[in-house]
């Protein structure tokens, strides 16, 4: 073949889609042949935890069932197991205290889908078009802001605070939104309103409500969508999690509330699923169709089965104590370590469940991928999230670059404990570059 044949003419759509920044994380982890490197960035669940023995006798009864066992390795149906939409709704109903009913829900409301990722990826599509507005908190789950900037999406973020979204100026966006005759164009908010992906902050239980009718108050020309993203509901060490905004929706008008098995259960069976209103459940088919016509049948029984058995709720209890010690250790450790650090400017989050603490630096400290404070904690042999990363596109504001998201999925308490230690050395050596590391006999940086 010529050498000089001219190149493909890519889409506009994947022009504008970039690889996912985590990506170089991962490179980096990978990189780390002698092991000493500690990461703080992968938002991947505990391994030690993953259920392996339950889905290995889970998988032998299926299998065991000559009819079930063929059934379950055919195809399955676009919106999945019927089953198990039956056995989600019920689920997800009685996490929230309400019946079905009293949501006008039934099981034709329930997508199930590979990971939840999909649908947040599907529903977006079927409702945006390029240069449609897409309400985000601030900050904001990365893979979604992602998928956000592909599709042409543009953001208008709303800032959090220790309850989450605020409501106040998410009523103040909408309204300026409406003054400027921009709100025709206003499709999606978008929550992860759960122990949030990046900064571990749930959305208080008197902002639900309060939040589900500010969006139908501004609900006039078209339905604005509520996506709720409630990917980590289950994982709560502090009691139990507040009821979703779904379920104070009683005529299924126009929240949908998405969930996977990814993080109470196992991410390598890479399944979730949705509820979603009457009107999006055939525009969402017909896309999820276009994409791989149904998900895993074979994961979708083996789920089933988890779920009727008891075996999914007994895996969520083991995970919930788990991260609850595995949290505490990670606060632990940035008390012990950066306390003390311009405790003014110096903060974290206190999440009440979930798989990230969110740290803030004084301003003049960059986060960034290029900058001292990442090179240093390379140097040390700890990884982190660069908050820079989880600001979608809001024209209005730049990205804030003195953050950090922390995860407390991966490691365990004693390198969450050394994984802090190293990152507050290397903030203490970039904060006075004087100061240095030098190398212990445990071949670990000392401080001098
Ligand atoms: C906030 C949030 N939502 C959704 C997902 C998607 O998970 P999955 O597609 O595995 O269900 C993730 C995964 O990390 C997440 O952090």
């Amino acid at each position: 073949m010529s050498s000089d044949i001219s190149g493909f003419r890519f889409s506009a759509k994947a022009a504008r889609t970039a690889t996912q920044p985590i990506n170089f994380l991962v490179e980096l982890a990978l990189h780390d042949k002698d092991g000493k490197l500690i990461s703080l960035a992968a938002g991947l669940v505990d391994e030690q935890t993953l259920p392996a023995d339950e889905v290995r006798r889970l998988t032998g009864e299926l299998l065991a069932d000559e009819v079930l066992g063929r059934k379950a390795l055919q195809y399955g149906t676009t919106a999945g197991l019927a089953e198990l939409r039956e056995t989600i709704l019920d689920y997800v109903c009685n996490l929230d205290g309400v019946t079905s009913g009293e949501l006008s829900l039934t099981p034709d409301n329930v997508i199930v889908a590979s990971g939840s990722q999909q649908l947040l990826y599907i529903i977006t599509d079927i409702l945006v078009d390029p240069g449609d507005i897409v309400i985000t908190e601030w900050p904001s789950y990365f893979v979604y802001t992602g998928a956000l900037v592909s599709l042409g999406a543009s953001v208008r973020a709303v800032e959090m605070d220790d309850e989450g979204m605020s409501t106040d100026t998410l009523k103040s966006t909408l309204e300026d939104l409406k003054r400027s005759g921009d709100l025709e164009r206003v499709k999606i908010v978008y929550l992860c309103d759960y122990y949030q992906n990046p900064t571990g902050i749930t959305l208080s239980q008197r902002r639900r409500e309060e939040l589900l009718a500010i969006v139908r108050s501004y609900s006039t020309g078209h339905r604005i969508c509520i996506l709720e993203d409630a990917a980590y509901r289950e994982l709560s060490c502090e009691g139990p999690a507040p009821r979703s905004i779904k379920s104070y929706e009683h005529d299924n008008a126009q929240v949908v509330l998405a969930q996977t098995f990814s993080k109470p259960f196992s991410p390598g069976l890479k399944t979730g699923y949705a509820i979603l209103p009457d009107e999006m459940v055939e525009p969402v088919l017909n896309q999820k169709g276009g994409h791989d016509f149904g998900s895993s049948n074979f994961a979708q029984h083996i789920l089933l089965r988890a779920m009727r058995s008891g075996v999914y709720a007994e895996h969520v209890e083991i995970l919930k104590r788990r991260y609850k010690a595995k949290r505490d250790a990670t606060l632990k450790a940035l008390e012990e370590n950066l306390g003390d650090f311009e405790p003014e400017r110096t903060s974290w989050t206190l999440p009440g469940g979930g798989l990230y603490v969110y740290l803030t630096l004084p301003e003049r400290f960059d986060t960034g991928p290029e900058e001292d404070l990442f090179n240093a904690a390379m140097d040390e042999g700890v990884l982190y999230v660069p908050g820079e990363y989880c600001y979608g596109p809001d024209p209005r504001r730049k990205p804030e670059r003195n953050h950090i998201r922390l995860t407390f999925g991966t490691v365990d308490e004693q390198a969450i404990g050394e994984g802090v230690a190293r990152l507050a050395r290397a903030v203490r050596r970039t904060a006075d570059p004087g100061r240095r590391s030098i190398q212990s006999p445990s071949g670990l940086n000392v401080e001098s």
